[in-house]
């Protein structure tokens, strides 16, 4: 049996540009491409979850538009469990603008619509597959306070993501999850410093473990990824990506995610070895467009030969 992940987060429709660059302020360029997906970080990390092979349930809310049972039927048949996916009445779905340039980097504005509706009468009403899950993964596209409320019910591992970054927030949001995982920009936010390096990162991760995180996993792209395991006198540990061609970064932070959960959860392999198999899921998935349908299935469990 896999294991049980629990995914509480959004759900956003991805209205994707392509384009040679992306455009400076107040500039018009044209595109060449322009696709809609299925996205939202918590819907993506559960997807990435069940496509390796996990066991996987989403808390969230959609709207009831045009888009809404379509999210819904995209998640049924990614295997996910979508009992506590709720219709919102009088409500559109998230959706977010997303440009990527031929470099394979991106911009993003959300508006999550539906996403904010998600309450913490939903957290409870979802309180028996929340407090028995392995693990359970949150972001901060929905409200804070869910996040809170659904780490306060884990029994589990709890994975706060914590995109889109905030600058003033409640200590919880640090001191509760098992691990805060964030990429160098929400580092950057969290932390008030400079990070654009490994170097950096590992400043990052030990004032968060100061402000009382109990671990941090701070993801750099290509540059890999630092974990603090927050013990007192633990070293700090740098983590290679695999090299690759980037056509899409979108939602490469996502695949990481939910790598992550899978191989922690389902693998119960050694956090080491989880980050580094998370890392050539997130890589593999910058190689093709879009964020779930890039998401590699188990035929890639064969090539990560450290497991
Ligand atoms: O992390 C990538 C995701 O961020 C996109 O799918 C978009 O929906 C935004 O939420
Ligand atoms: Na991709």
């Amino acid at each position: 049996m896999s294991s049980k992940i629990v995914v509480v987060g959004s759900c956003m429709i991805d209205f994707v540009s392509y384009a040679s660059r992306l455009p400076t302020a107040g500039e018009t360029i044209h595109g060449d491409k322009f696709v809609t997906n299925f996205g939202g970080k918590g819907a993506n990390q559960c997807v990435a979850a069940a496509k390796l092979g996990a066991d996987t349930t989403l808390v969230a809310r959609v709207g009831n538009d045009i888009w809404g049972e379509k999210y819904i039927d995209n998640l049924d048949s990614a295997g996910v469990n979508t009992e506590f996916v709720l219709i919102t009445p009088n409500s559109s779905s998230g959706i977010a603008q997303i440009n990527v340039a031929e470099s394979g980097e991106n911009q993003i504005v959300i508006v999550a619509g539906a996403n904010k509706q998600l309450s913490v009468s939903d957290i409870e009403d979802a309180k028996k597959s929340i407090s028995s899950a392995e693990v359970l993964i949150m972001q901060l596209e929905t409200p804070p306070e869910t996040a809170i409320r659904a780490m306060e019910l884990c029994t589990g591992i709890s994975i706060l993501n914590g995109a889109p970054a905030l600058s003033t927030y409640d200590p919880k949001l640090l001191t509760l999850p098992t691990i805060f995982c964030i990429n160098e920009t929400e580092a950057s936010i969290f932390t008030g410093l400079p990070v654009n390096n490994t170097g950096d990162a590992e400043k990052a991760a030990i004032d968060l473990v100061t402000k009382g995180c109990k671990s941090v996993l701070i993801t750099l792209g290509e540059q890999g990824a630092v974990y603090h395991s927050g013990d007192c006198g633990c070293k700090v540990l740098k983590i290679e990506s695999p090299k690759v061609k980037s056509l899409d970064t979108t939602g490469a932070g996502d695949a990481f995610i939910g790598a992550l959960a899978y191989f922690i959860g389902a693998k119960k392999v050694s956090m080491e070895k989880a980050i580094r198999a998370a890392c050539f899921v997130a890589a593999d998935s910058v190689t093709k467009l879009g964020t779930q349908m890039s998401f590699p299935g188990p035929e890639i469990l064969k090539k990560i030969d450290l497991l």
